[in-house]
């Protein structure tokens, strides 16, 4: 199965601003960094590795527990997962060159032995029931256009018992927010294929994932220790979006945009970790 190209989520991975600047910033990691007090912002480097002690974290699973990465993007999450959790990771993703570097990148880090990469759509998960110990979406959820037929499928494949944690945005909504505000989230969401996001006012994920059947669903706001990333890339893409604005171009620089209206916007949104478990069976 080759990446879907009427796909709106894999036009928006396939475009060339989003391919280099992931690379030139991120080495290809698609998320965003965690920073502690005193952190250095442009170390993006490090902020991103701290990110995924922190999924590995909350995750908290024994070493071994086999999990699934949906929307696995390069591989980088699931590498620092069982390198450093002892987890087993199977990757999934809709974009074929991701799951092709993502498996390389495993490769060369000789971790093959504990991470693999597959080309699946999280819409449509082809495991047996109760295949995983944990189930995890990095930044992921927000493209579904369907996240409760997504929750449906993680909560299928997990064991019962298992874990689920989501890294995810959620949003004022929009009856408390300015026309300005609301256009600016808008078009962002629409550019960046994030549907869900545009739908996950604060207090929406928890709701799904509790009546997906989940249950000790918790929230965390870690947004102030993601902002400075926010803020790094706002700089960076300053310039870039006026000058995309003033030729009526930004669908072309959308990475951009996204920074510098997220950062002037920052406020309204927040970044969340979910977590919640599958009930044991009785
Ligand atoms: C912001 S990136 C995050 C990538 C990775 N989790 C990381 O942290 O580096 C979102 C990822 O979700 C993947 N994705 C989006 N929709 C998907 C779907 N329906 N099925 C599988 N993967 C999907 C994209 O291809 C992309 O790699």
């Amino acid at each position: 199965m080759d990446s879907d190209q009427t796909n709106p989520v894999v036009n928006y991975y396939n475009r060339t601003e989003s391919k280099v600047g992931y690379q030139v910033f991120l080495g290809g990691t698609k998320h965003f960094g965690f920073y502690n007090k005193g952190d250095r912002m442009w170390s993006f480097r490090a902020a991103l590795r701290r990110m995924e002690d922190r999924l590995g974290e909350s995750l908290a699973l024994p070493r071994g527990s086999y999990v699934l990465d949906a929307g696995c993007g390069m591989g980088d999450v699931a590498s620092r997962l069982a390198d450093k959790f002892g987890l087993r990771v199977k990757g999934i993703d809709i974009l074929d060159f991701n799951v092709s570097e993502a498996q390389k990148r495993v490769n060369e880090r000789g971790l093959s032995d504990r991470v693999s990469v597959e080309l699946m759509d999280y819409s449509n998960l082809s495991f047996e029931d109760g295949t995983f110990d944990g189930v995890y979406t990095m930044e992921t959820l927000v493209h579904a256009s369907s996240p409760e037929e997504v929750l449906r499928g993680l909560f299928r494949v997990l064991k019962p018992g298992g874990r689920l944690v989501m890294f995810e945005y959620s949003r004022d909504p929009q009856a408390a927010v300015s026309a300005k505000v609301n256009y600016a989230f808008a078009k962002v969401n629409e550019l960046s294929a994030m549907p869900s996001f545009q739908r996950f006012d604060h207090g929406v994920l928890e709701q799904l994932i509790a009546a997906t059947g989940f249950e000790k669903v918790a929230v965390e706001d870690i947004t102030a220790n993601m902002l400075p990333m926010v803020h790094g890339f706002s700089i960076i893409g300053w310039v870039p979006y006026q000058v995309a604005k003033w030729l009526n171009k930004t669908h072309k620089l959308v990475n951009a945009m996204s920074a510098v209206e997220f950062w002037k916007y920052r406020k309204h949104f927040r970044y969340n970790i979910y977590t919640a478990c599958k009930p044991e069976e009785n």
